[in-house]
């Protein structure tokens, strides 16, 4: 699908802004605070359902009841989302939701200027990059691991009671090892999907031979819910003292290999650019192999940060997606 036009009412700084897109490529044009950023996470929201940086109430605009954002498409459809303070809602046709339903959802291939250090980030940030990524790929991914974050957080609630007893947390025990387990066999699969292209890709952005791998990192030695529960139920005593569940898949990691070493200790900026860079490619691909979707790509603020090079492979690798790109800059 293509976006035909997106409009902002109280959103962050916007009181009323309307942006008609071109089929292909739409620049953004405006200074640091002219509020491009919030025009793609209004996108973001109309296609994916949330920010990806905020909550509503960050959102609506400061003194003002409510914020009203309209997205509609090339073929005529159009969804339309209301924040009145408390509750967001979406409209479509005369339908409202609570949460946007997945046959309206749209993929999206979001490049952040953060995205550019991803390789250097704290583990938090790799997992959260790839859970959106995933989530993506597979609805069941984002259902399970949001089911696995509400008991980990119940789980930890009840361990910071020094009398808990083990018993008060065998239902969480059980939900945990279920989705930790499941959540754990996509990461890997998904990985080897990312994986399977990436060397091949990278080289033909760097047009040289060097060798790149992400590997899924877990502490998870065999995946079957049994075995996860047995770790939850052995660590009980250690996790009563530290007030935290220490075992499970909220510890997973990603590394990348540059040459068989690590890439965050080798790889130069212009070939970590490059290593980022085929990631996306690989994300588009993939989202298109597994949905026959051309997800629309949107691009806040990365091109100032890129060589000719790099700027180039950009623009051909993504000439059959619709690009809505942010920039400080005129790009050529
Ligand atoms: N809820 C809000 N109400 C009013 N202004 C806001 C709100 N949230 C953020 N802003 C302001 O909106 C401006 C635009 O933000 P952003 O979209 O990130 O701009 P850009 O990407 O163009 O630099 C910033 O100056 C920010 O301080
Ligand atoms: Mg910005």
């Amino acid at each position: 699908m293509i976006i035909k036009s997106i409009k902002l009412t109280n959103f962050r700084n916007h009181s009323s802004f309307l942006l008609k897109c071109e089929d292909e490529t739409s620049l953004i044009l405006g200074d640091n605070g002219f509020g491009k950023t919030s025009v793609l996470e209004a996108i973001y929201i109309l296609t994916q359902g949330k920010s990806f940086r905020a909550t509503d109430p960050d959102i609506l605009k400061h003194g003002t009841e409510f914020y009203r954002i309209e997205l509609e498409y090339q073929n005529g459809e159009k969804t339309t989302a209301t924040y009145d303070g408390k509750t967001k809602t979406f409209h479509i046709l005369d339908q409202k939701f609570k949460r946007l339903p997945k046959k309206n959802k749209y993929p999206i291939v979001l490049f952040l200027p953060s995205d550019l250090n991803l390789i250097s980030h704290a583990p938090s940030r790799r997992r959260d990059y790839f859970d959106r990524i995933f989530s993506e790929f597979d609805e069941n991914y984002s259902s399970s691991l949001s089911k696995y974050e509400k008991a980990l957080k119940q789980r930890n609630e009840l361990l910071k009671n020094e009398a808990t007893l083990r018993e008060d947390l065998f239902s969480w025990n059980l939900i945990l090892s279920k989705y930790g387990t499941l959540i754990s066999n996509l990461r890997e699969e998904f990985t080897k999907d990312l994986n399977s292209k990436l060397t091949s890709t990278y080289r033909s952005i760097s047009k040289n031979q060097d060798n790149v791998d992400l590997i899924y990192q877990t502490e998870l030695k065999s995946k079957n819910e049994s075995t996860y529960l047995k770790n939850l139920e052995q660590n009980f005593e250690k996790d009563l003292i530290v007030g935290h569940t220490t075992f499970g898949i909220h510890h997973d990691d990603y590394l990348f290999n540059f040459n068989q070493n690590l890439a965050n200790n080798s790889a130069s900026r212009g070939e970590t650019r490059s290593i980022i860079l085929a990631l996306k490619f690989i994300e588009a691909e993939l989202i298109f192999q597994k949905q026959n979707l051309r997800p629309i790509i949107l691009l806040d603020d990365v091109f100032s940060e890129l060589d000719t090079i790099h700027r180039e492979s950009l623009t051909n690798n993504f000439k059959d997606n619709q690009v809505i790109i942010t920039s400080v800059e005129s790009i050529k």
